[in-house]
């Protein structure tokens, strides 16, 4: 199988979809995935690039997981991750809204809930920078890169919220 060429610019991006695996077999939507904890419908806005293949991947993997997601298709991404303070260095392909939270590229659904579960005040967004091949909507085949998920305050701190080594 010929893996999958990403094209990334500014803040755009394009995957090739030859090598995606097929969205059933991706290992965050078995019933054993971290991500599968909780259940309750989640309202999800997420702004992202028509021209971009992996954020319908991902708000298909968000869908799964019991999340409704308001589709804000933008033709200037930069402009919406200004307006939502995402902090230099956090930037991926699609930015999204839920409870006041901003979430940055390949999430995992699981992470999303956690964050709203426990509501901590002195994080502002997470954010998975650039578009690691593995993560949910980046399936492609059994490639799986470590990556982590980012903390980021108001203030454009960031630190590690999660960790993905083995998964
Ligand atoms: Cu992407
Ligand atoms: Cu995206």
């Amino acid at each position: 199988m010929r893996l999958s060429r990403i094209i990334m610019a500014g803040g755009m991006c394009a995957v090739m979809a030859s090598g995606m695996a097929h969205a059933g077999d991706s290992v965050w939507d078995k019933a054993s995935a971290p991500s599968t904890e909780d259940q309750k419908p989640l309202d999800i806005t997420v702004y992202y690039s028509q021209t971009c293949g992996c954020c319908g991947s991902w708000m298909d993997h968000l869908k799964k997981h019991q999340f409704n997601v308001t589709r804000m298709p933008s033709s200037d991404m930069e402009a919406v991750k200004q307006q939502h303070g995402l902090p230099a260095g956090m930037g991926s392909c699609h930015t999204a809204v839920i409870d006041g939270y901003v979430i940055e590229g390949h999430v995992p659904a699981g992470d999303i809930r956690q964050l709203l579960k426990d509501r901590p005040s002195n994080i502002a967004g997470l954010s998975v920078p650039e578009m690691p091949v593995g993560t949910p909507g980046m399936e492609m085949g059994h490639r799986k890169d470590p990556f982590a998920v980012m903390a980021f305050d108001q203030q454009g701190k960031s630190s590690v919220y999660k960790q993905y080594k083995d998964y």
